[in-house]
């Protein structure tokens, strides 16, 4: 049996948290689909054309430790707005969330291009600065040197282009629960969550 749970929203909302305890509670596999644009933008960064890249992707690709940097971000950004790129992903993404036992995928045009018909739908959401903050916060205690007001347009840029793209632009599905984790401890934002979702599974 499947069931899948699309959770969609902007950078440093918090969804890559949600999503895996989402994950662990209900026993689903989960897939960060960030990861696949990252991989397809570190390629870019070093040379590659980013449809042969997305053509080419491997799970080894997505293995890497090297592609929660900011500038990786940026570059996955833009190979994410080319619609062959995206297309490239399709197959893979589906496949993931009709696999037996449930998935969990973690996104921002899940509950709208890749999973319409998703048992669950959540759009995790919260401001521009909170989430500028988080991100400030996970970069420097890895040890990198960044500047708060950086990360913030860094952020602000991200969701421009994210949100303003022709080729499935990041915005709520219409069926989608919407929490806003700007005031939310985890614990309170993964516990709305599951409600969310519990209330779906009837
Ligand atoms: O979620 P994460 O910050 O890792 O995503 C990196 C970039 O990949 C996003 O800014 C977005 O442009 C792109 N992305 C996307 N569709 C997804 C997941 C990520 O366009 N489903």
């Amino acid at each position: 049996m499947s069931f899948a749970i699309a959770i969609d929203g902007p950078a440093a909302a918090g969804k890559g948290t949600i999503s895996k305890a989402v994950a662990s509670h209900f026993g689903f596999a989960h897939l960060d689909t960030g990861l696949l644009y990252r991989a397809v933008g570190k390629k870019m960064l070093t040379g590659l054309e980013p449809v042969e890249a997305a053509k080419t992707l491997t799970p080894e690709d997505l293995e890497r430790d090297d592609l929660r940097t900011p500038e990786v971000a940026q570059a996955a950004s833009k190979v994410a707005a080319i619609p062959e790129v995206r297309a490239a992903l399709v197959d893979f993404q589906r496949a993931f969330a009709r696999r037996a036992g449930g998935a969990v995928l973690d996104g921002r045009d899940i509950g709208t291009v890749i999973c319409p018909d998703a048992e669950a739908k959540l759009y995790v959401t919260a401001s521009a600065e909170v989430r500028a903050k988080r991100r400030f916060d996970e970069l420097s205690a890895k040890g990198m040197d960044v500047v708060f007001e950086t990360v913030l347009q860094d952020v602000k840029e991200r969701d421009a282009r994210d949100m303003n793209r022709a080729d499935a632009p990041l915005k709520p599905a219409q069926d989608a629960v919407q929490i806003d984790t700007s005031d939310l401890s985890i614990d309170a934002a993964v516990a709305a969550a599951i409600q969310a979702i519990e209330t779906r599974q009837g």
